[in-house]
């Protein structure tokens, strides 16, 4: 059996990836961290962006209207909070160490949350999704975006493998849509509202939720 990730798994991995980060996964991922913004800019007003690692995504909010950052990494956070402390991203308002399973933000608190490379990756992905969709206020919207598991043919069975091997990296290649569908049909209120694999070849897939009512009142 694969193991899965654990917080302290996530917590070394960055540790370690913090000093190379930006070199090394910083262009792979720049399209989708780029189109992720772009759909929250479209929300606009106060955007949370959870898992905000070493900042990389400040100059895509420009002129956004407030944006608040958490990482539960302080390496990564430490870079996040050096890129910020030049100035150049006054839109940027907050920068919080704190674990995206649970927000220490009040409910409807935010306009959009957006998450680039994060929700596959974190402990309980549901548990998190549950929080981003408590502090977005109703019609406002929950952005992701992120590598999807194949689940079929060749692709699927490299990604297979490459989970198993990749753990320690605090890496879960084989994180399947279905999971990101089953758990907002558990969540009436959440409206998956836009699927949309990015250019240039599909690789990282866009994902939009739009909160559409008050949520219950025993949540
Ligand atoms: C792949 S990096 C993505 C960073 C950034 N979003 C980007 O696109 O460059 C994943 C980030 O999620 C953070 N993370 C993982 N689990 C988390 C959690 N439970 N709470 C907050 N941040 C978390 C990691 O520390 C790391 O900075």
């Amino acid at each position: 059996m694969t193991l899965d990730l654990d917080r302290r798994t996530i917590e070394e991995a960055y540790a370690r990836w913090a000093p190379v980060y930006d070199a090394v996964v910083g262009p792979i991922c720049a399209s989708g961290r780029r189109a992720a913004a772009t759909a929250a800019r479209s929300v606009g007003g106060r955007i949370l962006e959870i898992g905000v690692g070493t900042g990389l995504s400040f100059a895509d909010y420009r002129g956004t209207a407030e944006i608040t950052g958490i990482d539960m990494s302080a390496p990564m956070l430490d870079k996040a909070r050096r890129r910020l402390a030049s100035g150049r991203f006054p839109w940027v308002k907050a920068l919080h160490q704190m674990d995206a399973h649970a927000l220490e933000f009040p409910a409807a608190a935010f306009d959009c949350v957006v998450a680039q490379f994060v929700i596959t990756l974190v402990e309980n992905p549901e548990g998190v999704l549950d929080e981003c969709a408590r502090v977005v206020r109703p019609g406002g919207e929950v952005v992701l975006v992120n590598h999807l598991y194949s689940e079929r043919g060749a692709a699927a069975a490299v990604e297979r493998w490459f989970a198993r091997r990749t753990r320690s990296m605090g890496l879960r290649p084989e994180f399947p849509f279905s999971r990101l569908t089953h758990w907002a049909e558990a969540h009436p209120e959440m409206e998956l509202i836009e699927r949309r694999p990015l250019p240039p070849f599909g690789v990282y897939t866009l994902i939009r939720f739009r909160r559409t009512a008050a949520r219950p009142a025993s949540a």
